[in-house]
């Protein structure tokens, strides 16, 4: 009896200790991940509804490498890092980046909201690249895209797409999320590229709603509402030079 009141006590106190095992993390949502280091051309790797794309599009005749890795995924943030060094030769090499996957192809009129947080920091600002959202739309849901919306967190010694250099932009000083932007435009090939950009510095930690630039687009751009939204990531952008990117904490789901 005394031993059975032992062994009771003992496991009660096992399943009780349990939850405190790992303080800071959340067990409960802490999710299983590849965390590896991928260097491949188009890696992806998945993380719940995200997943972690190498993307290096640029890459043809440059000289470099690139590689970049899940840290964790908690909920719906996710942690990830990139490390590049690529010799310049005028172009972006790639854009590595987090893709949320569940809730496209809607209807621009029918987002209510894209919550997203963003905290980031690269190791090394002696170099040219930016970090941006990258958002695109369609005419029709999976269709060809016909705007690309970028929202530049950094632009670090690079510059936006424009229809004429040196680039100056279409709208000076927007508040929007809670930041100022001024805003660009410009072609990237038959895809009209919108670009939000910091009115100053940096930008490394953004917490707002992404659905406020789509709609300001509409309202004051002309874009169509009836467009559907077919990608949605946050990335970089390298051009020339080395370092790492760290994203600490990246959230962003469509409502
Ligand atoms: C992001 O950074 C801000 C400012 O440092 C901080 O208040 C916030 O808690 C961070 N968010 C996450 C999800 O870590
Ligand atoms: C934007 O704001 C800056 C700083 O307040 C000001 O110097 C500049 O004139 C503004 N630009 C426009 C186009 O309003």
């Amino acid at each position: 009896m005394r031993f059975l009141i032992f062994v009771l006590s003992s496991l009660t106190a096992l399943i009780v200790a349990a939850p405190l095992a790992e303080p800071g993390t959340d067990l409960e949502t802490r999710a299983s991940i590849d965390t590896g280091t991928h260097c491949g051309t188009w890696d992806t790797v998945q993380a719940g509804q995200y997943s972690l794309n190498l993307n290096q599009w640029g890459i043809n005749g440059a000289t470099g490498s690139q590689c970049a890795g899940l840290k964790s995924l908690s909920g719906t943030t996710v942690s990830w890092w990139t490390t590049w060094s690529w010799s310049s030769n005028g172009g972006v090499k790639s854009f590595t980046n987090i893709q949320l996957n569940t809730n496209l192809n809607k209807k621009l009129s029918a987002i209510k909201s894209i919550p997203s947080t963003w905290n980031w920091s690269y190791s090394s600002y002696s170099m040219t690249a930016d970090v941006a959202y990258d958002l695109f739309t369609s005419n029709s849901a999976g269709g060809s895209h016909v705007m690309e919306v970028m929202i530049w967190l950094a632009n670090i010694n690079a510059g936006p797409l424009s229809t004429s250099y040196p680039a100056k932009p279409i709208a000076s000083n927007l508040s929007i999320a809670g930041k100022s932007w001024n805003l660009y435009e410009g072609p990237n090939g038959n895809t009209k590229v919108f670009s939000f950009l910091p009115t100053s510095g940096r930008y490394t930690s953004f917490s707002g709603d992404i659905n406020l630039f789509l709609q300001y687009l509409v309202q004051h751009q002309g874009v169509s509402s009836s467009e559907y939204l077919t990608t949605a990531q946050g990335g970089t952008e390298p051009f020339a030079g080395s370092a790492t990117l760290t994203t600490s904490s990246f959230s962003m789901s469509i409502n």
